[in-house]
């Protein structure tokens, strides 16, 4: 693992507001609390959903997603527990487990399955959606599995662990890289008392959500559980926070696209005539 000192900072950006996620469920039944719903998409452009999902009851996972389509975002599955097997309409397959990620961009339309591949113990982890540029929402479609040993780390001197998912911190280049959106995906993990600090670009829109114990940002504690939507203070240039007791969190930053968001379920488009069209493609066969 890499050692790193963290960034000193003129200004960190502060709470704005804090986002409690919904129950809800999705797939063939899995329970889940989605955390960015979809009246945050203009907010927190270009990210148009995170959904976290975590139980140790397998009823409320074992059924997983069966076979559904995307087209025009990319998706991000981190595993932070559990086994989760991945099928594709291109003929891919993969295993995501413990700590590992999956990047998958739909582009144009892919068809896939997620299911668990375990029948007890806990299941924890996120999806996130990324939006794709007008330019790139009908590029051919891509997908890659990270294992967890593929992810960076680097340690700080006060014992934070930070695994860089996607984008850089503090030095560190993530496992992934994209451009246009310049997604910042960080998983920190944090003894009780400790300071972190990394930079984020002052155009990119930013929240972290906590999933274990509490973290403060300046004013503002921000508890398990909890979305901090950061501001977009002008002249901050990135994010400075203290654990309140041992904490964990993700931290997820992009730049915005600033182009129309029409989403109907799995399909986000700019027009609503690209939806009819992704639909029509769908029920044609033309995804895969
Ligand atoms: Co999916």
């Amino acid at each position: 693992m890499d050692t790193a000192t963290t960034s000193t900072l003129s200004s960190t950006r502060s709470i704005e507001r804090i986002v409690q996620g919904v129950a809800t469920s999705d797939g063939a039944g899995v329970s889940l609390t989605r955390v960015l719903t979809g009246k945050l998409q203009r907010r927190l452009d270009p990210f148009l959903m995170l959904d976290a999902f975590g139980s140790d009851d397998p009823d409320e996972y074992i059924a997983g997603f069966p076979e559904h389509p995307h087209r025009g975002f990319e998706t991000i599955t981190y595993m932070l527990h559990g086994r989760m097997r991945h099928r594709d309409s291109a003929g891919h397959e993969g295993l995501l487990e413990n700590g590992g990620m999956q990047w998958m961009i739909a582009g144009r339309g892919a068809i896939h399955s997620e299911i668990p591949e375990q029948e007890e113990g806990l299941m924890e982890g996120f999806q996130l959606w990324l939006n794709l540029p007008t330019a790139n929402k009908m590029a051919a479609p891509w997908y890659k599995d990270f294992p967890t040993s593929e992810i960076p780390e680097y340690r700080t001197p006060d014992g934070v662990t930070v695994r860089v998912i996607a984008g850089s911190s503090n030095g560190v280049a993530g496992a992934m890289t994209r451009e246009v959106t310049e997604p910042l995906y960080l998983d920190i993990h944090l003894p009780a008392g400790a300071n972190f600090a990394t930079a984020i670009p002052s155009t990119h829109n930013a929240f972290i959500y906590v999933y274990r114990g509490a973290v403060q940002v300046g004013d503002t504690r921000v508890e398990v559980q909890r979305m901090g939507i950061l501001a977009n203070s002008p002249g901050a240039d990135g994010l400075a926070l203290t654990a309140s007791e041992d904490a964990r969190l993700i931290l997820v930053a992009g730049k915005p696209l600033n182009e129309p968001i029409v989403q109907y379920g799995p399909f986000v488009m700019n027009t609503q005539e690209e939806i009819h069209q992704a639909l029509d493609d769908y029920r044609n066969g033309r995804f895969a």
